[in-house]
């Protein structure tokens, strides 16, 4: 009798039938407000579908900076709505819950970046998308994990580079670009989930299977795995990949978009704890919510917006 597998696909919900009567309101909501929703792809499914457009943190900050819709509804985390906030003030940016954070963002203050600064008076700070906007305020140049090694490139060499908050992000970029950088210590607690043993078991169980993995995961994981990318990266790799079965080293969410782009496929989470509570916050009825209220709005200080762009667009010019 063959042993059975530890690792196996996630198990798919059935649609709630009473999203159909919040998603019409959504739409008719969205008409009156000329509004837009966007959604990062590890957003619950329902979110996802009632999107006007899906996509990791570049693309969402890019789809932002040039929309000319009065409201952006932004369904994510805080950082990513301040991002889209900074990149076109004229616009009023609602999220669905403000509760929904970003425990890595968390680490980093703009007093860590001063320490850093005085300590290394020389360097260039990169700061990853996923922090303060009065982090990014501080820091010379943004980058996300679609972009990161290109931004790292773009600078001198021999000039010192301070990379904030991601360490394992940074670590990943200082292997692809040979370069040695100041690594902040912060990480992400979701990625942080998936170990090295999870991608052994993997490829034991699924040894024709394409593993991806986000650049977010501890260095151990990333080098045994097959692609190493940001989410919609991952996402185009499996559509150009012939493999059937896709173990996903990555937050549970990235699923639904790979299943609705690969109804052929198999989806399996590297490991099945790998969620983000702070994702997952948001919801069609909260959606709804914002855009009868407009409200809850991301507001910053005028300064703050002035001086974070500066690091963004820089970052927006390389990619
Ligand atoms: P991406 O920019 O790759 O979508 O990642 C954002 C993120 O928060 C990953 O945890
Ligand atoms: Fe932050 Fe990690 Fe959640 Fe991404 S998955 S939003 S880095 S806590």
């Amino acid at each position: 009798m063959e042993t059975p597998r530890l690792l196996t696909p996630l198990v798919q919900q059935d649609p709630d039938p009473s999203a159909a009567v919040l998603v019409e309101r959504i739409q008719a909501l969205k008409a009156r407000h000329n509004a837009i929703i966007l959604a990062h792809n590890y957003q619950i499914g329902e979110v996802q579908d009632v999107a006007d457009y899906v996509g990791d943190s570049l693309e969402l900050a890019r789809f932002a900076a040039r929309t000319d819709a009065d409201t952006i509804v932004f369904c994510g985390v805080h950082f990513m709505a301040e991002t889209a906030k900074i990149l076109n003030p004229g616009r009023r940016v609602v999220v669905p819950d403000l509760k929904a954070g970003c425990p890595m963002s968390d680490m980093i203050t703009p007093e860590e970046v001063d320490r850093l600064r005085g300590q290394h008076p020389d360097a260039v700070v990169v700061t990853y998308v996923n922090s303060p906007a009065a982090v990014k305020a501080k820091s010379d140049i943004c980058c996300t994990s679609a972009n990161a090694v290109r931004i790292v490139q773009s600078i001198p060499e021999g000039t010192p580079v301070i990379f904030i908050p991601d360490q394992f992000l940074g670590d990943y970029v200082q292997r692809a670009t040979g370069r040695k950088m100041i690594l902040f210590e912060g990480y992400c607690p979701t990625h942080m989930r998936i170990m090295s043993a999870d991608i052994d078991l993997a490829r034991y169980e699924h040894p024709d299977a394409l593993i991806i993995a986000h650049p977010e995961c501890q260095p151990e994981v990333a080098v045994k795995s097959d692609v190493v990318a940001s989410t919609s990266r991952m996402a185009s790799s499996v559509r150009e990949s012939q493999a059937h079965t896709v173990v996903v080293g990555t937050e549970l969410g990235m699923i639904h978009r790979l299943r609705k782009e690969n109804p052929e496929k198999e989806f399996i989470p590297a490991c099945s704890t790998c969620d983000c509570a702070n994702m997952k916050v948001n919801s069609l009825e909260k959606i709804l919510w914002a855009l009868e209220d407009l409200s809850p709005e991301i507001l910053l200080p005028e300064e703050i917006i002035r001086d974070a762009r500066t690091a963004l667009d820089r970052m927006l010019e390389h990619s």
